[in-house]
């Protein structure tokens, strides 16, 4: 049987490879992380208080800049992780010991790749759920757009979907901006309490030497380290399914959202138009504008909740400790998060670029939509509800169509049609720019410090 020497070990190929899996391609979005994450635990050892020292500060200085290299050779795609070295963290653990001799072997003193996954995991969700946040944000903007811009134009209001009661497209658009905003501040949630650096757990139990997790945190600029040290392994997977229903909640209300418009741009109904360029054609049938985008928003909702549950599924029964089966949660993670943002970017310039047929809408109105307009006026005569409603279901035939641009003019009360706080949607969406910037200004700065150079590193 072939077999291959690794940094930690000799093993069969096949072994080698079964159990690398896909880490050899998915670490490539590590290798940044995993730097930064090199650079505070070495720092963190250079001012450990322990004689002889376990990295003199001359030592930090020089792996400090073997990383930067990596990482400059990462962002040209130029860093290799090989399929001997298993994962990023001993590709990287190699380069450094190629370039540093023996201080390259030194860094892993008091830590394990559990660590090192477990952080890179984290910083990873870091950056990824700041673009989320900030473009579910201006999804969020071009829903708001659309229903401020198309506020007065009425809109069956459905239930069952059946034709209900006078609504508007501004109702409409802004109920969907409304939920987004909603998922952010769960995806804010799953942002802080991702926002816990897990370095300094080891293997999970910790490490006979005084090592300072409150150091490594700060150099990180994550809110806070965890605390027990066996809960920052058995965070791992955790930490992924909390970010991943997150994203699963945008996702719901993607869905739906889509599933709205494949419905309201049927011929049948004909209210809104897509951009052209946003739908796909037939190869047979010279006529068709399909509205795949959103078809496949619809599916892609389907995926990411399957990412959920795969990697709810992976931990559920894993045992206190790392174990291997974490691993497979990283590809779920990644896509899940891929995918959601892919459906937001692709959403925002479709719904700017929408038309809205207002004729259409409003041929949309039969009579019967305004039964409970009627049953109000009685009531507004004093007739009591239930006989009001009576009264108009017995008389449903002889309904005269009210003008539906006037009908939802006086509905005007907190939230109704015309009763909508631009305000309301304008401040909650400018809150969540304003905390991706923040959070953003606060990490690039930590890290900066700790690298030395200009960070993100163009
Ligand atoms: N690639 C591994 C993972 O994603 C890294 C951690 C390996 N740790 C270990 N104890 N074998 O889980």
């Amino acid at each position: 049987m072939a077999k291959q020497k690794t940094t930690v070990g000799t093993i069969d190929n096949e072994v080698l490879a079964f159990t690398a899996g896909r880490d050899v391609e998915l670490d490539q979005a590590l290798i940044e992380v995993d730097c930064i994450g090199t650079a505070a635990h070495v720092t963190m050892l250079s001012k450990m208080k322990v004689e002889p020292k376990l990295i003199t500060e001359d030592e930090r200085r020089q792996v400090i800049e073997g990383l930067v290299g990596i990482i400059g050779q990462a962002k040209h795609g130029k860093f290799k992780i090989k399929l001997a070295d298993q994962d990023v963290h001993l590709a990287v653990e190699r380069t450094l010991t190629q370039q540093l001799g023996d201080l390259g072997k030194k860094i892993h003193t008091c830590r394990s790749r559990n660590d090192q996954v477990a952080v890179d995991l984290r910083l990873f969700a870091k950056q990824e759920l700041l673009a989320v946040l900030e473009e579910a944000a201006a999804l969020a903007d071009a829903l708001t757009a659309f229903g401020k811009k198309h506020e007065d134009v009425p809109m069956v209001g459905r239930t069952h979907m059946q034709p209900g009661m006078p609504s508007s497209v501004g109702l409409w658009a802004t109920a969907h901006a409304e939920s987004l905003l909603d998922d952010c501040a769960v995806v804010l949630n799953a942002f802080e309490l991702n926002d816990q650096c897990p370095l300094g757990s080891a293997a999970s139990y910790g490490v006979p030497l005084p090592i300072d997790r409150q150091l490594t945190s700060d150099l990180l600029g994550f809110s806070r380290p965890t605390h027990n040290v066996l809960y920052a392994n058995n965070g791992r997977g955790k930490m992924e399914s909390l970010v991943l229903g997150a994203m699963s909640q945008i996702m719901l209300t993607l869905s739906r959202l889509a599933q709205d418009f494949m419905l309201f741009t049927m011929p049948e109904f004909d209210y809104f138009k897509l951009p052209a360029e946003f739908c796909t054609g037939s190869s047979i049938m010279p006529q068709k504008q399909n509205p795949d985008v959103c078809e496949l928003v619809r599916a892609k909702a389907s995926r990411v909740k399957a990412a959920e549950l795969g990697v709810y599924d992976l931990i559920k029964n894993s045992p206190t400790g790392y174990n291997r089966d974490l691993q497979e949660a990283k590809e779920l993670f990644m896509e899940g998060l891929a995918t959601t943002r892919a459906c937001l970017r692709i959403l925002t310039p479709m719904i700017a670029g929408t038309k809205v047929n207002k004729q259409k809408l409003i041929d949309g109105f039969s009579p019967d939509v305004f039964a409970t307009d009627y049953a109000l006026e009685l009531v507004g005569q004093g007739m009591p509800f239930r006989d009001a409603y009576h009264k108009v279901k017995e008389n449903l035939h002889e309904l005269s169509t009210i003008d539906p641009v006037e009908a939802i003019q006086k509905k005007t009360h907190l939230g109704a049609p015309l009763g909508l706080d631009w305000g309301y949607f304008k401040s909650r969406s400018d809150a969540v720019k304003e905390a991706v910037k923040e959070e953003r200004k606060g990490f690039n700065r930590a890290v900066s410090k700790l690298l030395g150079i200009k960070y993100p590193v163009e």
